[in-house]
Parts: structure tokens; C-alpha cells; sequence
């Protein structure tokens, strides 16, 4: 269920031990992406081509899919330089953001981050003039457990110490800001050669695929009828449309509620969760968020949250 959740524009953190198919992981994501409507298909080549990516290169209807090294500078990220061209944020609009080794990356590279994953545009301030780019996109990180990349194997010690400080060494290079930004946190396992033998899952990329579609679409005629029809995906609602579309059952209210206590959401934090609930309840072909729900779209957060009160 995570993946395909995922797959609703949520910003999304896998944490596994090196060789668990982080990587790849992602990679397969645009493969179950739904193909990018008309309208969409112009507001990206817009993008490509100011950034001269365009040269040659046939327009397709793929959700671009960007992986910038963890060495890229914030001009190469979010845009800029000499001729305020748009970064690797605006190229990845309407699709996937991959930031592997997440903690690698500069500091000052990652908060910049967080102005684009709220509004959805980057503004390049120049000496005379400002530029805005879309910037609409799906997060999504990997990172090792720690540095030495194995605190979490059974059996492993840590080459600096004890594992739970490599653990909470590693994770504080992350900011609480960016972390609450994160609406899906998934531990990765390892897989073993006894998992490889098994048969392969019934579900293909395909069946995923028309799941999301299908969840998608639901979502999509429910802004309509809100009189929304610009609103596409869940992630997108905010204010009194997100109360409107959300609105818990009661036991799903309660839980929320003590939820929000125990983990100590910040605002930010609740409404994602809400959010991400909806979402699970859409995949589900369920018309009210249930307990269930928001049980699930919590249990994403919990390991983001825990993170951030480390730091
Ligand atoms: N679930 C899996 N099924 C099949 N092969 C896998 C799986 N997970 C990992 N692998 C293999 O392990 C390799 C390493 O995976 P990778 O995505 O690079 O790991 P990570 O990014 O977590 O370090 C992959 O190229 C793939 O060959
Ligand atoms: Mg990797």
C-alpha cells in the first residue's frame, strides 16, 4: 500500500541498509506513475525547454524522473546562476524528486528544499528581476540507517561506537523542518536469497498502475464536484477544503486526536497525516476516513517524527 500511496504526490523517506533496493526501488517508480495529462504535458516542456533540454528530444508523456547527485549545488537544485535557469526541482515538476543518501547532500542545499515542497514554485530573486518556475514534485529519498550503513542488522556493531549514536549521528544531519515535510517514512529490509526464490508477487507494475489511476481519478472528481477542477491529488488540498474532503468518523477523530498528543505533531504534521489518510481511504474505494486509516497514514509518520524530536 505505501508505494502506491506514495504514488499521490506524497513526499516519501526509504531507510534500509545498504543493497536493500532502495535505489531501484525508486527507479521503478515512474513506471506505475499515471501518463502526464494534455495540460501537464505543456506546463513541463515549458520547463525543459527554458532550461534548453528540450534540443531534439521528443515530447513524451512520462513523469520526468530527476536524481541529482548528493554533491549538487543549490543553484543546480532549486535554480539559478548566471541565467536563472530552473533546477532540478522545476525539471522534476509533475513528477519524481530522487534524492539519494539523503544526509550527503549540504545543508543549506536541503532547506532550500522547503520552500518549493509548500508552494509548489521556486522564485530566483536577481539583481533586477525575479524569475518563478513550477516546481510541483514528488520527494523522494534514500538513506542507509546510519553512517556505516548496518545499525539496524541484527547482529552488527557500529565501527564508531554504539549503534543507536552512529544511528542518531547520521539521521541529525537531517533538519526537523525537512523531516516534517516527509509523509511517508518506510523502513527498507533486507532482502535475503530466500526472499529472491520465493514466487514472484501476482501484482505487477500494471496492476499497480490501475490502482493509482483509480484512486487518482476518484480524487479528481471529487474537486470537481467541489467546484476545484484545477486540484488534482489529495496532497494538494489545503484549508477549509482539506476539512471538507477529510472529515474522520469518530473513532478515526479520537484516534487522530491522541495521536496528535502522543507523537507531538506539529500542524504541518496533522494535516499530512489527514491527507495521507484520505488517500489511503481512496485507494480503498472508501467514501469516510476511517480509523484504519488514519492508523496507517500515522504509522508512515511515527519514524519521521521520532527523527525529528532526536535532532
Ligand atoms: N527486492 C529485490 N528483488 C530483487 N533484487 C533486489 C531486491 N532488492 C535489491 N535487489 C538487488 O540488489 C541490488 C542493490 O539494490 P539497490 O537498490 O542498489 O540497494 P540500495 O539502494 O538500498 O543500497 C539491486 O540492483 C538488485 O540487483
Ligand atoms: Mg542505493
Amino acid at each position: 500500500m505505501t508505494i502506491t500511496t506514495g504514488l499521490q504526490n506524497y513526499n516519501m523517506l526509504l531507510i534500509g541498509p545498504p543493497g536493500a533496493g532502495k535505489s531501484m526501488l525508486a527507479a521503478r517508480l515512474p513506471s506505475i506513475l499515471p501518463p502526464l495529462a494534455p495540460a501537464e504535458l505543456l506546463d513541463v516542456s515549458m520547463v525543459m525547454s527554458v532550461a534548453g533540454e528540450l534540443s531534439g528530444g521528443a515530447l513524451t508523456d512520462r513523469r520526468p524522473f530527476r536524481a541529482p547527485h548528493h554533491s549538487a549545488s543549490m543553484a543546480a537544485l532549486v535554480g539559478g546562476g548566471l541565467r536563472a535557469r530552473p533546477g532540478e526541482v522545476s525539471l522534476a515538476h509533475k513528477g519524481v524528486l530522487f534524492l539519494d543518501e539523503l544526509p550527503e547532500f549540504q545543508p543549506q542545499v536541503l532547506d532550500s528544499l522547503r520552500q518549493p515542497i509548500e508552494t509548489g514554485e521556486v522564485v530566483i530573486a536577481r539583481a533586477n528581476h525575479r524569475v518563478t518556475y513550477p516546481a510541483r514534485f514528488m520527494l523522494v529519498a534514500a538513506m542507509n540507517p546510519c553512517r556505516c550503513g548496518e545499525a539496524d542488522t541484527p547482529g552488527y556493531t557500529c565501527r564508531r561506537g554504539p549503534n543507536a549514536r552512529c544511528k542518531a549521528e547520521y539521521q541529525s544531519r537531517l533538519s526537523g523542518p525537512l523531516l516534517d515535510r516527509i509523509d511517508l517514512t518506510i523502513q527498507v529490509a533486507a532482502v535475503t536469497a530466500a526472499d529472491l526464490v520465493q514466487p514472484a508477487p501476482a501484482e505487477g507494475s500494471k496492476e499497480v498502475a490501475a490502482r493509482v489511476a483509480a484512486a487518482r481519478a476518484r480524487q479528481a472528481e471529487r474537486f470537481a464536484a467541489l467546484g476545484q477542477p484545477h486540484l488534482l491529488t489529495n496532497a494538494e488540498a489545503a484549508g477549509p477544503l482539506l476539512d471538507e474532503i477529510t472529515r474522520p468518523d469518530a473513532a478515526g477523530m479520537t484516534l487522530l486526536r491522541e495521536a496528535a498528543e502522543s507523537l507531538r505533531l506539529t500542524a504541518r504534521g496533522y494535516h499530512r497525516v489527514l491527507k495521507v489518510a484520505r488517500t489511503i481511504a481512496d485507494l480503498d474505494g472508501a467514501e469516510t476516513v476511517g480509523r484504519r486509516h488514519l492508523a496507517e497514514a500515522l504509522s508512515y509518520r511515527a519514524a519521521a517524527d521520532r527523527a525529528a524530536q532526536a535532532a
